[in-house]
């Protein structure tokens, strides 16, 4: 199974995956990484990695539409099973995203339909919640809406910060991403309907 990962930052995420390509009984490898931001330190580690480290950067195109076709045009080109979005921070149309239906995933930081959108850590820690986490997920058309796949719950302690909460729900994200992305591989994770089957079982 080949995957394409699409980053905007640090990419720790892209790391934990490489990680797990590195193994020998690894079920997928990537075959390319691509950032929207030509300074996002993932590309190094792909670089690293001996995987392309490609860039484009939506400030060349002229709208949202433009761009993702680009980005299509490029991701084709590596001929992936799966796209696997690690804090890739720009939101794809729905042409994209139908494009690449029921093989585009994505990590989002909190226990979704909790939080969409930014800023997940600090809204959790207002709203006085004693748990929090991060969901994986197949993506539709609405923003962090798509059915969740694997989800991992952390505990809020008593004088967190959102910085400490990001870094708890991280270490976890390092582990249910390759995770999910390894059962993809394996052909035990479909969704049909906007439902989720996980070894033909509906989640
Ligand atoms: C992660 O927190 C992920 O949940 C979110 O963006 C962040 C990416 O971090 N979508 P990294 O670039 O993988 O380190």
């Amino acid at each position: 199974c080949k995957v394409v990962v699409l980053i905007s930052g640090s990419g720790s995420n892209l790391q934990a995956l490489l990680d797990t390509t590195a193994q020998a009984d690894a079920p997928f490898s990537v075959c390319a990484v691509i950032s929207n931001k030509a300074e996002a330190y993932g590309l190094n580690r792909a670089t690293q990695a001996g995987i392309p480290g490609i860039v484009v950067d939506h400030r060349s195109f002229p709208n949202r539409g433009a761009f993702d076709q680009a980005l299509i045009k490029e991701i084709d080109q590596h001929k992936p099973s799966l796209v696997v979005l690690a804090g890739f921070m720009r939101i794809l149309t729905p042409e994209f995203v139908r494009h690449y239906g029921g093989r585009l995933i994505n990590i989002h930081p909190s226990l979704l339909p909790k939080y969409q959108g930014l800023n997940t850590h600090q809204r959790a820690l207002e709203a006085g919640d004693k748990t929090h986490g991060v969901t994986v997920h197949f993506v539709t058309e609405e923003l962090d809406g798509g059915p969740s796949i694997v989800q991992a719950i952390v505990p809020i302690k008593e004088g967190d910060t959102p910085a400490l909460l990001a870094k708890r729900v991280q270490r976890q994200e390092h582990t249910i991403y390759p995770m999910a992305v390894s059962w993809f591989a394996q052909q035990r994770l479909q969704m049909a309907d906007d439902r989720v089957l996980l070894d033909g079982e509906l989640l």
